[in-house]
């Protein structure tokens, strides 16, 4: 008689319980349409489907993914289920191993921040959904994520004169086989340039310059190549490669509508980086810039025309044309004791009557940095980098700062790249060039 006693109070209590559930779950459970229910037969029926899980399943969830992001931590995630309360998240470290709970989270992803760097983690996830979450989807298939190789440490690099290599080392990092060797490019950008399989690695350089570089061990147990984290940065400044005569790829910097306030730190530029420029001068800035136009002459560079006034010659007869030459060289002469032998027209403008009355060789160009319009030193810089080849004449204007503060890390970063900046009259003559008066050049190559 007492057992029977209890078992009514137990019915009772779980009975009170499954009521408590209902009411505060009714509400959604009509909402997601598991059954529309008015009286209290029809609850006490839906309570217990809700309480034992029958009619309601929860979908195994699917498209399970793991990646490290850039800081290694480890990112799980996977298609939403449709019902789902939440999910628990399941980890192992080895694909057979034992699988231990990583957590349980109310969103379809989740991080691992207790992952350490080149190891494989296996995730499985399963969805419980029902008003109370505690219906089960069964439990995905694993997925395997990579976090990515530590950076090496201890990167340096010497320079070899015996072999003009530079020498690359670093300690090894554990469990990888192979590194990338990254250089820094003039775009700040680094990109691969070796693949090593040991902790050193030799780079052939031509030219002398600054060289940086970095390293990542590369994990290959994926199926594609996973990068590890990139080292910190090793420079070296080769200084000691014997320049060859002749060798290095041949260019001319023009600079037009000067002299001006730049004018100065550009030629001294040029003078410390063993680098010649044109420059198209405005015969009416000449008198008051007559110092720098004497010191550039006087350096090596090469001092030409672009007119007295800078119109379009295209609209002017053949007296002003001449006109605005002639005055130009006056006003240079006055001040270098020589004539110009080559001419710009102003805006690049010809046609027939000016070919017929500048009396010069006209230049125009084949890069044009527009440095005038961006006024961007790091768009300047792209322009010619991103472009430039032997035989090219590089337009920019010597009257505009940020045009200055380009020229100031151009100028080395071609030398680094093995070219040389020479006046346009020399490229022609070492390129076999004889300007012709009236004739319209835009390369030299
Ligand atoms: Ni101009």
């Amino acid at each position: 008689m007492k057992n029977v006693l209890k078992k009514i109070v137990a019915v009772t209590l779980s009975l009170a319980l499954v009521l408590g559930t209902v009411t505060t779950g009714y509400a959604e459970a009509k909402e997601k349409n598991y059954i529309y229910l008015d009286n209290i037969t029809e609850r006490l029926t839906v309570a217990y489907r809700l309480v034992s899980g029958d009619g309601v399943k929860v979908a195994v969830p699917a498209n399970l993914s793991a990646g490290v992001d850039g800081s290694n931590v480890m990112n799980i995630g996977w298609t939403a289920v449709d019902g789902a309360k939440n999910y628990v998240v399941y980890k192992a470290s080895k694909s057979d191993g034992k699988y231990t709970k990583l957590g349980i989270t109310d969103i379809n992803a989740i991080t691992d921040k207790e992952v350490t760097t080149g190891k494989s983690y296996y995730y499985k996830v399963r969805a419980l959904g029902g008003v109370l979450g505690h219906i089960s989807s069964p439990v995905s298939q694993a997925v395997v994520g990579y976090t990515k190789f530590a950076a090496p440490t201890g990167v340096s690099s010497s320079f070899d004169s015996s072999t003009n290599q530079i020498n690359i080392s670093w300690k090894a990092v554990d469990g990888a086989s192979k590194y990338y060797i990254y250089k820094k490019r003039w775009s700040g950008e680094f990109t691969k340039v070796a693949t090593a399989g040991g902790t050193s690695q030799g780079i052939p350089v031509t030219w002398n310059g600054t060289y940086t570089y970095k390293v990542a061990a590369v994990n290959a147990a994926n199926s594609k190549d996973d990068v590890g984290l990139m080292s910190s940065e090793t420079s070296i400044n080769v200084t000691s490669i014997p320049e060859v005569p002749g060798n290095r790829k041949k260019i001319a910097l023009t600079f037009d509508d000067g002299p001006g306030p730049y004018t100065k730190a550009i030629v001294d530029c040029l003078n410390g980086n063993n680098s010649k420029a044109t420059f198209f001068v405005v015969g009416n800035r000449v008198a008051s810039y007559s110092g720098v136009l004497s010191y550039a002459y006087q350096s090596g560079h090469e001092i030409a025309n672009h007119s007295y006034s800078h119109p379009m010659l295209t609209g002017l007869d053949a007296a002003g044309i001449q006109e605005q030459v002639s005055n130009t060289d006056a006003a240079i002469s006055n001040v270098i004791g020589v004539n110009t032998v080559l001419m710009r027209p102003p805006g690049g403008a010809v046609n027939q009557n000016v070919k017929d009355n500048v009396g010069k060789p006209m230049i125009n160009w084949s890069i044009d940095t527009l440095d005038w319009k961006t006024r961007n030193k790091t768009a300047t810089i792209n322009s010619v980098m991103n472009n430039v080849r032997e035989g090219d004449i590089i337009l920019m204007h010597d009257i505009h700062r940020p045009t200055m503060e380009a020229v100031l890390e151009l100028v080395p970063l071609l030398r680094s790249e093995g070219y040389e900046m020479v006046t346009v009259s020399e490229l022609a003559r070492l390129k076999g060039y004889n300007l012709s008066n009236g004739v319209l050049y835009t390369s030299l190559r």
